[in-house]
């Protein structure tokens, strides 16, 4: 047989996703699972967005669409990223993906050749490491460790940007951890940046309609304008809209960037289906009351769950301020067992869990941080109580 490319053995599979399947099959095969392991959110968009899909039939070209993306959903996201106190944006500088997932792939695909660097904090999304790796471009990665929030600081960034790696990768709020930069963070962030021009900024703001406690919404560009210049913005339709599924997601960025991720998209994707455009429309112009209950349930959710850990002795679970995912440290299971089984690490205690209280976790290995794990607590209330009191029971049962 003919060798496949050398970068198919450099991809791997998702760490979430290998897990979100071990549950699946167990629940098929009849146990009783509770799923924290994957980010989704667990809800659906509004009937406005059924309702403008019924329409469209009527209306259907079955034909292709523009490689950028419809006119008027661009016009749609560009006064989207205006409500979230990022005006100023036109036609020019938008474009579209098939979720934030493909469009940040085209993105780095645009910004890195093979051996560039890119820099991005830890904890980090799992496809960062994996999109770099398939790319042939170098991750360097900062360490932001439980005991300083799981932030970076400006002197980490100041430090990392000395070398004038290619890009900077930084999500805001986060996935893993639910951390949210406050707007003092995202300025002296900003302040860095500038002291560093030859250095593109991803900025993967995809949870930025939640974020609990009043914190609010910053981006570096609303702090240092220039950096409007080599600042590209994700967002996407997944988490905050309840339309994981539908696989929308945009960038807003310097117009001559985003053409060329056009001319990517003419040749990776052509378009977004007509059908999801007229659904994203109008999940965007219209009732914006599904992020906004989203947000309230998901902070209460939030500190049942901080309670929860924080109540285990030896856990610690810094408090998460957005998106919908708790990153505590659990290490203090660490070289104990469980009925019998040695806990050496994250991956250990996750299967461990899994096999004996049917509670899926993600390990913070996976995410950089192999002291923690991943709780994603979108599931329902009385799910999310079980699954909280197994941990519990789990964790009195180490010896
Ligand atoms: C931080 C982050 N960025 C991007 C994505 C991709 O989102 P989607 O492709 O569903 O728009 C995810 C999904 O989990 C994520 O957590």
């Amino acid at each position: 047989m003919p060798k496949l490319a050398a970068r198919t053995g450099r991809a791997k599979p998702s760490a979430i996703m290998v897990i979100a399947e071990t549950a699946k099959q167990l629940r098929a095969g009849g146990k009783d699972v509770v799923n924290f392991s994957i980010g989704v959110p667990n809800f659906l968009p509004g009937g406005h967005v059924y309702q403008a899909v019924r329409d469209w039939t009527a209306r259907d070209s079955g034909s292709y669409g523009s490689n950028r993306g419809a006119p008027a959903l661009l016009d749609a996201i560009v006064a989207h990223f205006a409500q979230s106190g990022l005006p100023g944006y036109t036609r020019d500088n938008v474009t579209v993906g098939i979720g934030a997932k493909q469009a940040l792939y085209n993105l780095a695909e645009a910004l890195l050749d093979e051996g560039d660097e890119i820099v991005f904090p830890s904890p980090y999304w799992t496809s960062y490491v994996d999109i770099a790796e398939i790319l042939g471009a170098k991750a360097k990665i900062l360490p932001c460790p439980p005991e300083q929030h799981y932030k970076l600081t400006p002197a980490q960034l100041d430090q990392a940007l000395g070398s004038d790696p290619k890009v900077f990768l930084f999500n805001n709020p986060s996935n893993p951890t639910g951390m949210v930069y406050t707007r003092d963070e995202i300025a002296a962030l900003a302040d860095v940046l500038v002291k560093h021009p030859n250095t593109w900024i991803i900025a993967d703001d995809i949870y930025n309609r939640l974020i609990f406690d009043g914190i609010g919404y910053h981006n570096v560009v609303q702090f240092k304008p220039e950096l409007r210049e080599r600042t590209f913005i994700m967002d996407s339709l997944s988490k905050t809209y309840g339309m994981p599924g539908w696989r929308v997601g945009f960038v807003v960025g310097p117009a001559a960037g985003v053409k060329a991720l056009v001319t990517l998209n003419s040749n990776h994707i052509t378009c977004l289906p007509e059908v999801v455009t007229e659904a994203a429309i109008a999940a965007l112009t219209g009732p914006q009351d599904v992020p906004t209950t989203k947000r309230e349930e998901f902070s209460k959710r939030r500190d049942d769950v901080v309670r929860a850990l924080e109540s285990i002795p030896g856990v610690h679970c810094p408090r998460p301020q957005g998106a919908f995912y708790a990153f505590p440290d659990i290490s203090v299971a660490f070289g104990k067992t469980h009925k019998g089984k040695p806990i050496a690490n994250d991956v250990d205690l996750c299967k461990a869990l899994l096999e004996d209280k049917f509670v899926a976790t993600v390990p913070g290995s996976a995410f950089g941080e192999p002291r923690s794990l991943r709780i994603s607590y979108t599931c329902a209330p009385e799910q999310l109580q079980k699954g909280l009191d197994r941990i519990k029971q789990f964790f009195a049962e180490l010896t």
